[in-house]
């Protein structure tokens, strides 16, 4: 069971800008990978194809997520069979209140003619809320409205959590969180990995990775993964930065 990303190559969809080059990652259940890679390189590009952002074209490869065409799926159907992302600039969504974004997510989950259990859902929620340290005001708040940067990253987490996910990807949700957030949202991702469920982080600092230890960490340049490693890779890449990786592709 796994998200197999096999040569993928995708465009712009209104002009002829080719981001992904050829783009092979497999991610299996119960693996917690990194991508990393200079700015530019594609990253949340991937992301948004996986989940079915129509910015982009694909134009080559595959990606199936155990064994199902992710690719021709459309984005409801992508997320009810278990795909996940959590954006790197999460949208606001005014007029609809977090906890009826996410019950009506859940709700859409649910077999014909069934109701979700309103009293199990907030139980489910608060419970889910107090492991992020997120105050129940931001269960009727509009979902993302006037939240702070690290607000929203935690309430990208609270989705997940409640959503449980089968593959998760985490598009730098540590960026803008403060040291302490960071600890927090780190301990509500390590409370989702499972043998059940691969994540996918994507992220600029070995910081996060020494809260959430990845299995692979990989890296990214120009619209591939040019090298892939255990968690060391991030050190050395935290320690050289990125231009040794640079002299490798020239080389080859
Ligand atoms: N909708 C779009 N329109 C125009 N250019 C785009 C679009 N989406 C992506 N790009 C371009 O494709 C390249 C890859 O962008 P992407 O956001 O995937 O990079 P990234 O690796 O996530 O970078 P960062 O680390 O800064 O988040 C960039 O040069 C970006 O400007
Ligand atoms: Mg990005």
């Amino acid at each position: 069971m796994s998200l197999e990303i096999k040569d993928l190559h995708c465009k712009l969809a209104d002009e002829d800008t080719q981001i992904l080059k050829g783009l092979t990652l497999t991610i299996p259940k119960g693996e917690v990978h990194a991508i990393m890679g200079p700015n530019g390189s594609g990253k949340s590009t991937l992301s948004k194809i996986l989940a079915g952002h129509d910015a982009y074209e694909v134009t080559q490869g595959s990606a199936l997520m155990d064994g199902k065409d992710l690719l021709e799926m459309e984005i409801d159907e992508r997320s009810r069979a278990g795909f996940f992302l959590a954006f790197q600039y999460p949208i606001e969504i005014p007029g609809v209140s977090n906890a009826n974004f996410i019950r009506a997510a859940l709700q859409a989950r649910m077999p014909e003619g069934e109701e979700l259990d309103a009293v199990d859902f907030y139980k489910n929620m608060y419970a889910k809320m107090d492991i992020l340290e997120m105050d129940r005001k931001f269960t009727s708040r509009a979902v993302n409205e006037g939240f702070s940067g690290g607000e929203k990253k935690r309430n990208e987490i609270l989705q997940m959590a409640m959503l449980e996910p089968e593959y998760c990807v985490l598009d730098e949700t540590d960026s803008g969180l403060d040291i302490d957030a960071l600890k927090i949202v780190s301990k509500g991702v390590n409370a989702m990995r499972s043998p059940d469920r691969g994540i996918l982080l994507i992220t600029h600092y070995q910081r996060l990775l020494d809260y959430i230890k990845p299995d692979h960490v990989h890296v990214m340049a120009d619209g591939q993964i040019v090298k892939s490693g255990g968690a060391e890779l991030a050190l050395e890449l935290e320690d050289k930065g990125y231009d040794w990786i640079k002299e490798i592709q020239a080389a080859a």
